[in-house]
């Protein structure tokens, strides 16, 4: 059995009147990856934002390398420095040139110096597939298809042990996802990381994902390996990787 990365365990989060998260029970091991699939709006964002420290659950355990994070600030502080993020929507800052938003890390956590940092941004940059010269661009004068990359190339640049990837194929054309997870799957695997992903498209999960797990109504109702995904009669995540309107999922219009 390989070691757990990530231990979550009872994890409860609601908003007002809302409940979120309901009892989230999840391991991820060192090394793997693991991929979170559920509806738009069941809470995959802010179970990442849990792990993460970004949000404070209401209730039970996240353990990273054993150690409880929930509540601590001297441990989310410790975990921060393992961890690299591609964001959903990318969420560069259009005001930083692109190399500055790669080297953010670098330049504002471990004040390297910017001619080095640069350097190291655009070696990154080249690792997605970006030319040098888009280095001094800024973010917005970019395709989703290349901020995506960028995005990419800031969640890795300071190697992180766990890397997460909030709905990283969304909104790109089928080639140029397919593309992304290739990097995804290539920057994890060289870096030897531990990556949490969450998305819908399951092009994407067929491609990146060692083992897949499926949120519903606040919990993880199902997991499993991508063959085992294939072969359920779980009418959950059938409904879900067929992408039909009938079974026990209920969309709230
Ligand atoms: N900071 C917040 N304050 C209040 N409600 C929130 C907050 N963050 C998330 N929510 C609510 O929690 C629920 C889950 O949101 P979340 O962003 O995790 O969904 P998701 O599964 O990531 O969906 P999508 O696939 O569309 O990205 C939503 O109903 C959302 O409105
Ligand atoms: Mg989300």
């Amino acid at each position: 059995m390989a070691e757990v990365k990530i231990s979550i365990r009872n994890l409860y989060k609601s908003f007002g009147k809302k409940q979120v998260l309901s009892g989230v029970n999840l391991d991820v091991r060192t090394g793997e990856s693991l991929v979170v699939i559920g509806g738009s709006g069941t809470g995959k964002s802010v179970l990442i934002k849990c792990i993460q420290g970004l949000l404070v659950p209401d209730m039970g355990s996240i353990k990273i390398d054993g150690e409880e994070v929930v509540g601590s600030r001297r441990s989310l502080k410790n975990i921060h420095g393992k961890m690299g993020m591609l964001f959903q929507g990318g969420a560069l800052f259009d005001s930083l040139s692109v190399w500055e938003n790669v080297a953010f890390s670098l330049l504002e956590n471990q004040n390297m110096n910017r001619n080095k940092a640069k350097m190291e941004a655009i070696r990154v940059l080249r690792q997605v597939g970006l030319a040098p010269d888009v280095a001094d661009l800024s973010p917005s004068e970019l395709s989703g298809g290349m901020q995506k990359r960028v995005g990419l190339a800031r969640a890795v640049i300071t190697k992180p042990e766990i890397i997460f990837f909030d709905e990283p194929t969304t909104g790109l054309d089928p080639i140029m996802a397919d593309v992304i997870n290739d990097l995804i799957v290539e920057s994890a695997k060289g870096l030897g990381a531990t990556t949490f992903t969450i998305t819908h498209d399951m092009a994407s999960v067929r491609k990146i994902a060692d083992r897949v797990a499926m949120l519903y109504k606040g919990k993880i109702v199902w997991q499993g390996t991508v063959k085992e995904m294939d072969k359920t009669e779980d009418p959950y995540v059938r409904q879900f990787i067929n992408g039909s309107s009938q079974g026990p999922i209920k969309v709230e219009i």
